[in-house]
């Protein structure tokens, strides 16, 4: 045998191998990804995720800023032209610390159930002003309790007058009062009593915007969260709040609970929108795709508050099978028709699939655009949530009053990094308002202006710590450096296979010269050509006559050769 065959023919093979291998790892490497993300990204207790989901105090500080509007001119209120001047105070800032609390996962259903309970520690290094700076608000209390009786008949509502006459529209108070100290009130004795006769009245015996919240776990509810076991398409997403999977705060569909829990989103993000439910405001947010950024040279994908939450007149197609299960007054025209007829701006439409959604996160009467009215979810307090300074909202909200500049420093969004849902950055912000209205019956509203009025706003900022995006990086690069690999193979195999291509061309060329020429003695005698081939005679030798006729290629062990040789030479003497 000649010597290179053998190891041509090895090397050829492996240059095919590589090719086929480097080919498949290049097509496949999606599918490699997937899998390492399916068995990477549900949250399991032992998932890296894990620890951090539990209890974020191991992290870089999150701080939560409180920015108030201090009223600087309420004795003008009822003064024709006068408009209240609002002073943006703060920010009072707070380290928060989040936390899981009864934790149980359900491997059956693929879910974990929990309670969010949140610390607050407060900073005042890192604060303009400090807990005991005075602040002058809307007074929320008497004008919860006015809200609250507007429906009760004449003679309770004037003894609310009476018992308000003391009051004021506006109050006082110290930082940490409004926050998390709170501050009694004698009307919210009263509203306890009320709670008596089945009212629906904080069951709190003080006021304060975040009061008994510090380490409390019953603000949020309790939650249902997809681990993303079954299905990662579903990580993160909330399945059950407060073990139902729809709410009492608003109208069929506007009650679905549905979109993530806030703390993870499911991989492979579009550019198109995400669902957040909050259990603060006992609803579902939409945020819309609004940019590609870059965050520490990773790529994200922005996702802003905007329109179709913030709108009033926002259309949602839900899938047939879906929209079939609505109650039948909310889905189609009688949605329409029923009771909100009168605020109806748009004639129904025909396909009963699509649903105002703007009509029933109304929840009765609309608000201008810009406002999300949760009263119902704040025990019927005239409270609707904003972006802070009426940020896109109705440019008339701000006319009413003075001192707001909204810009885009006061956007609520949330940039994920595509492949993997992870958040690079989340810009959690809100506005407090409250609505004021005039009163016929209770003398200390009468003639007031009816305004939304602004109370506060906050702020969370949370940014994906650097030795994380370090890690993301990583991961991201994966896919790349597979790909790469794939390509390295299958250049190194298409240049063995080519080698090995043209070192056998050559050699058949010569191979040939040598076959061609009819002196056989000379093939034998070169020194060079180690040939393991070799012309045998099957005739049994002797007749010259028939030698070259049956002369064919056989292997052959190089002593035989030697020796075949030997007497084949022979012979032809
Ligand atoms: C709020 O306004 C009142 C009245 O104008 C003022 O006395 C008070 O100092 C202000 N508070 C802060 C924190 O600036
Ligand atoms: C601190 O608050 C005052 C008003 O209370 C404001 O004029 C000032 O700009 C604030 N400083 C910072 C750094 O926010
Ligand atoms: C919240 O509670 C913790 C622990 O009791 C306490 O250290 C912290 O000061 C509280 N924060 C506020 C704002 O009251
Ligand atoms: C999953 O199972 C648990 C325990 O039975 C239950 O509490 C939870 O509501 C279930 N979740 C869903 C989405 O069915
Ligand atoms: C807000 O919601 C409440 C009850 O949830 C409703 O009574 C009211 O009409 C709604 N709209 C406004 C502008 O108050
Ligand atoms: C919806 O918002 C727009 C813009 O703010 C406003 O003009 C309109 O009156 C609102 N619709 C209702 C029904 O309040």
């Amino acid at each position: 045998m000649r010597p290179w065959t053998n190891k041509s023919l090895g090397l050829g093979l492996l240059g095919v191998l590589l090719i086929v291998s480097g080919t498949t790892l290049y097509l496949s490497w999606p599918a490699i990804f997937h899998h390492i993300l399916e068995k990477e990204i549900p949250l399991t207790p032992t998932a890296k995720a894990f620890e951090i989901w539990n209890d974020t105090s191991s992290l870089p500080p999150m701080y939560f800023k409180i920015y108030f509007f201090n009223w600087t001119n309420p004795q003008q209120l009822r003064t024709p032209g006068k408009k209240p001047n609002l002073e943006q105070v703060g920010p009072y800032v707070f380290r928060e610390i989040r936390q899981k609390a009864n934790v149980v996962f359900h491997p059956e259903n693929h879910t974990v159930s929990y309670f969010n309970r949140r610390w607050w520690y407060f900073k005042p290094e890192l604060s303009n002003g400090s807990l005991t700076d005075r602040i002058t608000q809307l007074n929320a209390v008497a004008i919860s309790a006015k809200h609250k009786v507007r429906y009760w008949d004449g003679a309770l509502q004037t003894t609310l007058s009476l018992m308000l006459s003391a009051s004021d529209v506006h109050t006082t108070k110290m930082v940490d009062q409004l926050l998390f100290k709170g501050y009694e009130d004698a009307l919210i004795e009263l509203g306890r009593m009320a709670a008596e006769l089945g009212e629906d009245v904080p069951p709190f015996d003080k006021f304060g915007w975040f009061y008994m919240r510090n380490g409390s776990t019953m603000f949020d509810g309790h939650l249902n969260m997809d681990t993303g076991a079954l299905n990662i398409g579903d990580f993160g997403t909330l399945r059950k709040w407060n073990d139902k999977d729809t709410t009492r705060f608003f109208k069929s569909p506007c009650n679905v609970v549905e979109g993530s829990a806030g703390d993870f989103w499911p991989p492979y993000r579009q550019k198109d929108e995400i669902l957040l439910f909050s259990g603060e405001l006992c609803r579902p947010l939409t945020f819309e795709y609004s940019q590609t950024v870059d965050y520490m040279g990773i790529e994200g994908y922005r996702y802003d508050l905007s329109e179709k939450t913030l709108g009033n007149s926002t259309k949602r197609r839900y899938p047939h099978d879906q929209a079939k299960y609505f109650e039948p007054t909310t889905t189609t025209e009688d949605f329409f028709e029923a009771e909100h007829s009168a605020e109806v701006t748009n004639a129904p439409e025909e396909d009963p699939d699509v649903v105002n959604i703007g009509n029933c996160f109304c929840n009765g009467k609309c608000t201008p655009a810009g406002l999300m009215n949760v009263s119902a979810c704040r025990y019927g307090a005239p409270v609707f949530v904003s972006l802070p300074h009426f940020n896109r909202a109705d440019p008339s909200l701000r006319d009413h009053v003075i001192g707001l500049n909204p810009d885009e420093e006061h956007d609520f969004f949330i940039t994920l990094e595509p492949t993997t849902g992870i958040p690079l950055k989340v810009s959690a912000k809100l506005q407090i308002n409250m609505l004021l209205e005039p009163s016929k019956t209770v003398s200390l509203f009468r003639s007031v202006p009816n305004v939304y009025f602004p109370v506060m706003w906050f702020a969370l900022e949370v940014d994906a710590p650097d030795e994380f995006v370090d890690g993301l990086k990583k991961l991201l690069s994966l896919p790349n450096v597979i790909a790469y690999a794939g390509v390295v193979m299958i250049l190194a195999g298409s240049l063995m296979v080519l080698t090995i291509a043209v070192l056998y061309l050559l050699n058949k060329q010569r191979a040939n010269s040598v076959t061609t020429d009819k002196n056989v003695r000379q093939e034998i005698l070169a020194p060079a050509d180690k040939s393991e081939l070799i012309y045998m005679d099957k005739s049994n030798g002797g007749d010259d006559m028939h030698v070259r006729n049956d002369r064919k290629l056989y292997p052959n062990s190089t002593e035989s050769i030697n020796a075949d040789l030997q007497s084949k030479l022979q012979n032809q003497k």
